[in-house]
């Protein structure tokens, strides 16, 4: 038997500038892909620094909508998830964190989106058809997410574990969540939804925010 499968530890890649290509479709459809966000080490250690914040009981069921509104629908929404920030005592997922600031930076810069805050949630959906039905992550007009970042986390992610990301932008294009794959949307402007899953299935999604103009000043 190997000691391990895993490749070695490294730092994860430099998060680059969007390409023309990316920040045409981000434009014209409101979303790109991008492989190899992480790094293969660090997105392995990542799922397994999500598997045991999991084995240490620190995901909830997922809810829809805010405030009082707040509720759990499994069948709406079956994922379990948790604040990234809650955890950032854990080297993997500060490095996580330190490539989705990264990539704050470089769609600031490509995209001149002037986007301030981000937060971070792990979520695991369980298998056994748990999905996510059709939404959008900010209702458009309020001030609120702009920008939402995905990154999976699933190395042996096969076809038929459905779990597809499914958009509705032109084409009707679907993402599987396959390990170290990136998926940058609009939040207002694209509605989408995870197809049942069959498998065990984990991301770290991060949104993007403007600062809001109603907020005090100090
Ligand atoms: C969400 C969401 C999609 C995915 O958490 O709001 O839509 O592919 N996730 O995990
Ligand atoms: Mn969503």
């Amino acid at each position: 038997m190997f000691a391990s499968t895993l490749p070695p530890a490294g730092c994860p890649p430099p998060v680059l500038p969007l390409s023309d290509l990316e920040l045409r479709r981000l434009a014209d459809a409101g979303w790109f892909v991008r492989e190899g966000f992480l790094g293969a080490s660090l997105a392995h250690e990542a799922r397994a620094a999500c598997v045991r914040l999991a084995e240490a009981d620190g995901l909830r069921a997922a809810g829809i909508r805010r405030g009082a509104a707040h509720t759990v629908d499994r069948a709406l929404r079956g994922d379990e998830a948790a604040w990234l920030d809650d955890h950032l005592d854990d080297p993997a997922l500060r490095a996580v964190a330190a490539q989705f600031e990264a990539l704050r930076g470089v769609v600031n810069e490509g995209a001149w989106l002037g986007l301030t805050e981000l937060n971070l949630q792990v979520a695991r959906y369980p298998g056994g058809g748990a999905r996510y039905r059709r939404h959008l992550d900010a209702f458009p007009g309020s001030v609120n997410r702009v920008l939402t970042a995905i990154v999976y986390l699933n190395p042996a992610w096969q076809p038929e574990h459905g779990g597809r990301l499914a958009l509705w932008t032109p084409g009707r294009p679907t993402v599987d969540p396959v390990l170290d794959r990136l998926v940058v949307f609009l939040s207002e402007r694209v509605p989408h939804a995870v197809e049942p899953a069959w498998a065990e299935r984990w991301a770290i999604t991060g949104w993007f925010r403007k600062p809001d103009p109603a907020a005090p000043l100090l």
